[in-house]
C-alpha cells in the first residue's frame, strides 16, 4: 500500500531515534509501525472510538482514554498498568496512545513504567499534542502540588500526527494548540503564523526534534522549549486547569517578555512583539482577574526548572532565550501587578479567533 503524502521529521537519538509522520491520513501507517516493533500484542488507549484507527494486525486490547487534566494522575497510570498485566502484555509488545496531550503523557508514563519500559507509539489528536506534547519523550502526571511533577523520559517508537484528527477540534482546543506555536516565535521558529497548518506542525516538530536530539534530558538547551511555561504551569494550577495549557503558556509568554524587558535583557519593541505575536493567534494576553499572586509565586517556586527555592524563567536576551535563575521575587510580583487583567475570572480567549489556516 502506498503511503499518504506527508511530512516526516526524525528525532535523532541514536539507537532510540524515531520518525514523526505529519499529514492527513498518516494513521494508516500504524499497522506497519506496530509490525516493526515485533510485538505480538498491543494495548491501544484511545480517546477516539475503535473505528478511528486501522486494525493493528496483532491481538489488541482497546481501552478508552479520558482526555483532561483531571484524569492525569498516578491513579490513572496504576489503572492502565493493571489492565496491561491482566491482558498479558510483555515488554516485547507495544502500547499505542491516541488522544490529546493528557492521554499521550499519561499513557506514555504507564508504558515507561510497565515492565520497566514497554514500546509506545503516540497518535496525538489535538493540535497541542501534535506540535509539542507527544514529541520528545517527556511523560508525566500531575500532583495536587503542581503540574507534571511525576514523570519519566521515555521516547516513543514513532509519532503519527494525523492532521485529519484536527478537523473536528472545537475552536478553543485549536487556539489552545496555538499557544505552543506562538512560543516557537521566540525560541527559533519565527513566522509560523503565516504558514498552512500542516507546515506549522512540521516546523514546530522539527524545532523540537533538533532541541531534543541535542539535550534529551533537560540539561540546558531543552529548557528553551519551556518558554512561557513557568508562569504558564502556575496559572494552570492556580485556576484548577480552567485555563488550558496553551492559553496559560500564551499569557506566560507575554509575561516572560515583560520580565525580560524589566531586567534590561531585551528592548521595549521586543517586549511589545511578545504581546503582538501571542495576540495574533487569538490567544489571551492578560492575567485572569481572580488569580492570587501568592499562589502563583508559590507554584512558580515548585517549577521543575527552579534550582533550590528561587524563581527561574526562560527569558529572551541578547544571545537568545536562556534559563535565568534567581529572578528577584519583588520584580516578579511587580510585573504580575503591572500585567493587564482580564475581566473573566479564568481568562478564556480574549482576542478574536483568527481565520483557520488551510489544512495543507
Ligand atoms: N514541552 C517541553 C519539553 O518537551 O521539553
Amino acid at each position: 500500500m502506498s503511503e499518504p503524502a506527508h511530512h516526516r521529521v526524525d528525532v535523532a537519538l541514536g539507537d532510540r531515534a524515531y520518525p514523526v509522520h505529519i499529514g492527513p491520513g498518516v494513521r494508516a501507517l500504524l499497522p506497519r509501525l506496530v509490525a516493526a516493533t515485533g510485538a505480538r500484542r498491543a494495548v491501544v488507549v484511545s480517546a477516539r472510538p475503535e473505528g478511528a484507527l486501522p486494525p493493528l494486525g496483532v491481538e489488541t486490547l482497546w481501552l478508552a482514554a479520558r482526555d483532561g487534566e483531571e484524569n492525569k494522575h498516578l491513579g490513572a497510570v496504576a489503572g492502565l498498568c493493571e489492565r496491561f498485566a491482566r491482558f498479558g502484555l510483555t515488554r516485547s509488545d507495544v502500547v499505542v496512545s491516541c488522544g490529546g496531550g493528557t492521554t499521550t503523557d499519561t499513557v506514555g508514563l504507564a508504558a515507561a513504567l510497565y515492565h520497566r519500559g514497554t514500546p509506545v507509539i503516540h497518535l496525538p489528536t489535538s493540535l497541542l499534542a501534535q506540535v509539542d506534547a507527544s514529541i520528545g519523550g517527556k511523560t508525566g502526571v500531575n500532583l495536587p502540588e503542581g503540574k507534571n511533577l511525576v514523570g519519566a523520559y521515555w521516547q516513543p517508537r514513532a509519532v503519527l500526527c494525523d492532521t485529519d484528527f484536527l478537523a473536528t477540534l472545537p475552536a478553543r482546543e485549536r487556539v489552545n494548540g496555538y499557544g505552543e506555536l506562538a512560543r516557537c516565535h521566540f525560541i527559533g521558529a519565527p513566522g509560523l503564523a503565516a504558514l498552512p497548518l500542516e507546515q506549522q506542525i512540521a516546523r514546530s516538530v522539527a524545532l523540537k526534534a533538533s532541541v531534543v536530539s541535542r539535550d534529551e534530558r533537560d540539561q540546558g538547551l531543552r529548557h528553551i522549549l519551556n518558554y512561557g511555561h513557568t508562569l504558564g504551569h502556575a496559572l494552570e494550577r492556580a485556576t484548577d486547569y480552567a485555563l488550558r495549557h496553551g492559553e496559560a503558556v500564551a499569557i506566560g509568554t507575554v509575561f516572560a517578555g515583560r520580565l525580560a524587558g524589566a531586567l534590561g535583557r531585551i528592548p521595549a519593541a521586543r517586549v511589545v512583539e511578545h504581546h503582538d505575536v501571542v495576540s495574533s493567534y487569538g490567544l489571551p494576553t492578560r492575567l485572569p482577574a481572580a488569580v492570587d499572586h501568592d499562589a502563583l509565586v508559590g507554584y512558580m517556586r515548585r517549577d521543575k526548572k527552579a534550582e533550590g527555592h528561587d524563581l527561574t524563567f526562560v527569558l529572551d536576551g541578547p544571545d537568545g532565550p536562556e534559563l535565568v535563575t534567581g529572578v528577584p521575587e519583588a520584580l516578579v510580583r511587580a510585573e504580575l501587578a503591572a500585567m493587564p487583567r482580564s475581566t473573566a475570572p479564568t481568562a478564556p480567549v480574549t482576542a478574536p479567533e483568527p481565520a483557520p489556516a488551510p489544512a495543507r
